[in-house]
């Protein structure tokens, strides 16, 4: 539980997390660690955040204002890409409030993966090659013309499933109609076609405060359900840190060729970035490309982050809200961190909620349990979303972060409970 700090030094901050994920639980867990820290409160949070949680919804950005008015909240830090498309850090603003995230101008990075395109493609940022349609038949054309394999994707927010990657011609004509069909809702009336990339994916999370950035360290994520990369795309399956394809060469390429370019063109058209900036890369052989921006922490990116970061991060974002983020100087454990996601029976598809779980206290010692779907239903613990926990170890190397990781979600009792047997396996071959 969060500490107060001594009277005299300076105020402890109050702090409003948002949102109800892994991620959130992750941000939560280290900012209660913050000497800087008054008092947290998550909204509405799981049941892993159960002792600051508040029962105001993610997306109601009304309630959410006025918790921050009447509890004279500091600082509020946006988890979820929802709200922040719908405009919460305008809102904030507007009420004299201090938010960690992007405008609703500058969150339409992840919003409208065409506008996203039009960023990089005016800063010559490295991606796919690429067009946007609103006429299936151009589509279709432009779909012959490329060939297989290419990638169907929703213009709009589809909750991590609006992307198809089509390996033959045949499928990747069908998402074209079922997308403009509407089976993605008004997300895919417009649609992005774009050239097939092969590689590696990285996740780098990166600090911005409108004109200077930092890199958070890097990640992999699992966003296939199966292991061997097989089965339905998630919103993720599991993560490490660092890959070892990663390399300080890479990352200064990243840094001179996309992030700085990123941040530069934002602030040219007069919404510059605040909050984190998430490159999704693929590493190809002819360098690193961007697949998609995302305007916020990722999930369960944010799980293996907050485990290797030794900086606090509550002065971290305090920098980034003040355009200060030059002042800052990030420290992080060499070790490597592993998180696997325990998800539902039948996710990414329909799956069961209210399965009782069981999380013995001494799995602590070895690591963090970091809740995602979970509620509680009479003082004790049940499922109540498709990914429900993020199990998540360090240790000294690869092997290591993975063996224990493993041990406890063995020790978890969670019946039924879906998860991937080879999280950074990639890692491990290299
Ligand atoms: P996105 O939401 O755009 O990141 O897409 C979701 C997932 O689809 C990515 O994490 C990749 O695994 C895959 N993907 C997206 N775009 C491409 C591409 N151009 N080439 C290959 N795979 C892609
Ligand atoms: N794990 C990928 C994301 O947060 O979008």
């Amino acid at each position: 539980m969060a500490k107060a700090v001594e009277v005299g030094e300076f105020m402890g901050k109050k702090v409003l997390v948002v949102g109800g994920g892994g991620r959130e639980h992750a941000l939560a867990w280290k900012l209660a660690q913050s000497p800087e820290l008054e008092r947290l409160y998550v909204a509405p949070g799981n049941a892993g955040t159960n002792e600051w949680n508040v029962p105001i919804s993610q997306n109601d950005i009304t309630g959410l204002v006025k918790f921050a008015q009447d509890n004279k909240i500091d600082l509020t830090v946006v988890g979820p890409e929802e709200p922040l498309s719908l405009g919460i850090a305008d809102a904030l603003r507007e009420a004299g409030l201090r938010v960690f995230g992007p405008t609703q101008a500058a969150a339409q990075l992840e919003g409208s993966k065409a506008f996203a395109k039009t960023v990089m493609q005016a800063a010559n940022i490295p991606t796919a090659e690429w067009d946007v349609f609103t006429d299936p038949t151009l589509a279709k054309d432009y779909v012959r013309k490329i060939g297989a394999p290419c990638v169907i994707k929703a213009d709009g927010l589809a909750a991590g499933k609006g992307v198809i990657v089509a390996m033959d011609l045949d499928t990747a004509l069908q998402a074209v109609d079922e997308m403009m069909d509407g089976a993605f809702g008004d997300a895919g009336k417009k649609i992005v076609v774009e050239e097939y990339l092969e590689g590696q994916e990285v996740s780098l999370l990166c600090f911005a405060d409108g004109t200077s950035a930092l890199p958070m360290v890097p990640v992999q994520d699992h966003k296939r359900a199966l292991d061997g990369d097989q089965g339905l795309n998630t919103g993720g399956m599991g993560t490490y840190s660092p890959p070892p394809v990663w390399t300080p060469e890479i990352e200064e390429r990243v840094k001179r060729e996309i992030l700085y370019p990123s941040l530069d063109e934002m602030r040219r058209r007069g919404i510059p970035f605040t909050g984190v900036l998430f490159l999704g890369l693929m590493l190809t052989e002819r360098g690193p490309k961007v697949l998609e921006y995302n305007v916020r922490f990722g999930d369960p990116e944010t799980q293996v982050v907050m485990m290797r970061m030794q900086s606090d991060l509550l002065p971290v974002l305090w920098a980034c809200t003040e355009g200060k983020l030059g002042e800052v100087k990030l420290e992080w454990a060499k070790d490597v961190a592993v998180c696997v996601v325990m998800a539902a029976p039948g996710y990414p598809q329909s799956y069961e909620k209210g399965i009782p779980l069981v999380i013995p206290a001494e799995v602590e010692k070895d690591g963090a349990v970091f809740h995602a779907g979970t509620a509680l239903k009479d003082n004790r613990i049940v499922s109540s979303g498709g990914r429900v926990l993020g199990v998540t170890a360090s240790g000294s190397n690869l092997v290591e972060a993975r063996a224990k990781a493993y041990s406890i979600v063995g020790k978890i009792d969670f019946p039924k409970a879906h998860y991937r047997k080879d999280i950074g396996v990639k890692g491990l071959s290299k």
